[in-house]
């Protein structure tokens, strides 16, 4: 494992040098992590939510630190959206190179309890708003010459369990969307690669959100869904959304320039 100087000189080599990237729900945690590395890394950023507010944050921090980014207000579920998305992005930063997938919603309830409304936000916000996202953003990886599509799995894609169906199954169609867009586009030169985290420490299973609501019996505040979390895992704590980042990076460079289709686990062990 390379220590933090390694890491160090790693970030000065600007791994994504010359590269744009457009990142949805980056305004949230593990987007937003995404959006400060791959900065830092030499990228343009474009973070894109549909919480215009939390991605300005975003930017703001980036464009502050001396990086580039801009901040766009984008419902992942409205082709119309992600066509104005794609047009700003490309005329203010250039074509994209790499699009993170990372916008999702989940209800923790169980399969007779969650409405056809809920089945039908989480299935759209994570998996419709991968697949338009993909459409919107292939054209102009075309024009950049090739790229990569990150899309955000979960433990859920491995073991979808017994809770949320509508969580099970948009993060079990992610594998096959994966694949999909990895086998349509890699005589364009792009890759498609699934990451999926463990636990991570984010608002998502710890606040009471529009996209993923909590309360004390499913957010982590409460120290028994912690402490349940903690032991699943093997590596015996929480993933950070920069542990995320750090794999999302990997994916996005030339180190894994044979990696297409492929699903990169970022989970301490917990699906083992
Ligand atoms: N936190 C975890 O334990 C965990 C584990 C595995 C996978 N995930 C997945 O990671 C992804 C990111 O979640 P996070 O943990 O960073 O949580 P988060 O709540 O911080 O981020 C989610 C972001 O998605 C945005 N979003 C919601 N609906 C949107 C829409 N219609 N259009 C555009 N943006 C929208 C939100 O505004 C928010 O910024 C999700 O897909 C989630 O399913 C989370």
């Amino acid at each position: 494992m390379p220590d933090n100087e390694q890491r160090r000189t790693q970030r000065l080599a600007r791994r994504l040098e010359g590269k744009v990237a457009i990142i949805t729900g980056g305004g949230g945690a593990m987007g937003g992590a995404q959006a400060r590395l791959f900065a830092a890394e030499g990228a343009a950023v474009c973070v894109a939510d549909n919480r215009l507010a939390t991605a300005e944050q975003v930017a703001g921090e980036i464009t502050g630190s001396g990086g580039k980014a801009i901040a766009v207000d984008l419902d992942v579920r409205s082709a119309g959206a992600w066509a104005a998305a794609v047009a700003q992005t490309e005329s203010e930063l250039g074509p994209i190179g790499i699009l993170c997938n990372n916008a999702g919603a989940n209800f923790r309830v169980g399969f007779e309890e969650q409405t056809e409304d809920q089945f039908r936000t989480i299935m759209e916000i994570g998996l419709t708003g991968s697949f338009l996202g993909i459409q919107a953003v292939v054209p102009s990886m075309r024009r950049a010459g090739g790229g990569v599509i990150l899309n955000m799995g979960s433990l859920a894609s491995i073991r979808p369990g017994g809770g949320s169906p509508g969580y099970a199954a948009q993060k079990m169609a992610m594998v096959g969307l994966t694949r999909s867009a990895a086998s349509s586009f890699a005589r364009d030169g792009i890759r498609c690669v699934i990451i999926s985290p463990g636990h991570v420490d984010t608002p998502f299973i710890r606040d009471d959100n529009e996209h993923s609501p909590n309360d004390w019996s499913t957010s982590i505040n409460n120290p028994e869904n912690l402490k349940r979390r903690v032991d699943g895992t093997p590596l015996a704590r929480l993933t950070q959304p920069e542990d995320v980042a750090n794999a999302f990076l990997f994916a996005a460079t030339d180190d894994a320039a044979m990696i297409t289709g492929s699903m990169i686990t970022v989970d301490g062990g917990a699906a083992i």
